[in-house]
């Protein structure tokens, strides 16, 4: 009788420990999530009080006080490419994460099909004029830098594609995970800086790069890991919350929340010493 019984509860509890390990990865995305909008909101504001607001006094020099070619009074095609780039950074970086919320997407499900094509555009314009801006204009770091970069870059467009043909198929469960690695990639720059104020939080400072240069195998690392790394993380998420055992959504959950008390360490430093002060 206890034998039979204590057979019987076995499936029971491998039940409750699959809720709790799907609950605890839900909440695990959900953590994840609300640290991004905010981070990423932060990084909007910055872009249209630094850049917008520069331009919409006429002192469009006010742009190279943090980047290394703003505004260059001999180049205009250049500054317009790099004005086409801030804008729409700015538009991604505010209209982005709305795209994920589900409640927008099952109440306004025209508002999001119309902010899902404007984010598409903007997110392949600011990559080509971002390979512009490496290649014909020049920018900050090294060859290395610049290739990881320009990876990022061509995976947007990839992704972009990707997203667009999946929903034309109407192959919506597929079309969710190519715009999650769309959001992903869009992100890369942002989890660069958000990635680098991290490192030199736990650092005390500089560490693994020259400061003068901005070069050095911690940048050539990040370039690369800015978008390989949460797409890695996405995979094993979509993994663990698709087939995945309790194991397997408990331990993403875990690295999950690890990364994500990172991230959200990453961006309020970035915010404190990067965004707040140009606000
Ligand atoms: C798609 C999302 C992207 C966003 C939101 C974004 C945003 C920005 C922002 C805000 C700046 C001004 C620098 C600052 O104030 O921090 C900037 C500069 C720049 N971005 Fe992007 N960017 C994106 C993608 C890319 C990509 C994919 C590339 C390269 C292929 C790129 C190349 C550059 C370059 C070269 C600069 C100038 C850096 C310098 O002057 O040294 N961006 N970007």
């Amino acid at each position: 009788m206890t034998s039979t019984l204590s057979i019987d509860a076995a499936p029971a509890r491998r039940r409750t420990r699959h809720a709790w390990a799907a609950r605890a990865l839900d909440a695990a995305a959900r953590f994840w999530f609300a640290a991004t909008v905010f981070g990423q909101l932060v990084f909007g504001a910055y872009i249209v009080s630094l850049y917008g607001g520069a331009a919409a006094a006429g002192n469009f020099n006010g742009w190279n006080k943090v980047m290394t070619h703003g505004f260059v009074r001999a180049d205009p095609a250049g500054n317009i490419v790099t004005a086409a780039h801030l804008l729409l950074a700015a538009v991604i970086m505010l209209g982005g994460a709305l795209q994920l919320v589900p409640r927008v997407r099952a109440r306004a499900p025209s508002f999001h099909r119309w902010n899902g094509r404007v984010y598409l555009v903007a997110a392949v314009v600011t990559a080509l004029s971002g390979l512009y801006m490496v290649w014909f204009r020049g920018a900050v770091g090294d060859i290395v830098q610049h290739v990881g970069t320009s990876m990022n870059a061509l995976l947007i467009v990839a992704c972009a594609g990707m997203t667009v043909r999946r929903a034309l198929s109407r192959d919506f469960a597929a079309h969710r995970r190519w715009a999650l690695r769309l959001f992903l990639c869009v992100s890369g720059v942002w989890f660069f800086r958000v990635g680098l104020m991290f490192w030199l939080a736990v650092n005390g400072g500089p560490a693994g790069f020259d400061v003068d240069t901005f070069t050095g195998p911690f940048l050539s690392f990040l370039s690369f890991a800015q978008y390989l790394l949460p797409l890695a993380v996405l995979e094993l998420y979509l993994r663990a919350g698709g087939s995945g055992g309790a194991v397997a959504r408990g331990g993403t959950a875990l690295l999950l929340v690890a990364l994500s008390l990172a991230m959200t360490a990453g961006i309020l430093v970035a915010t404190m010493g990067m965004w707040w002060p140009h606000m």
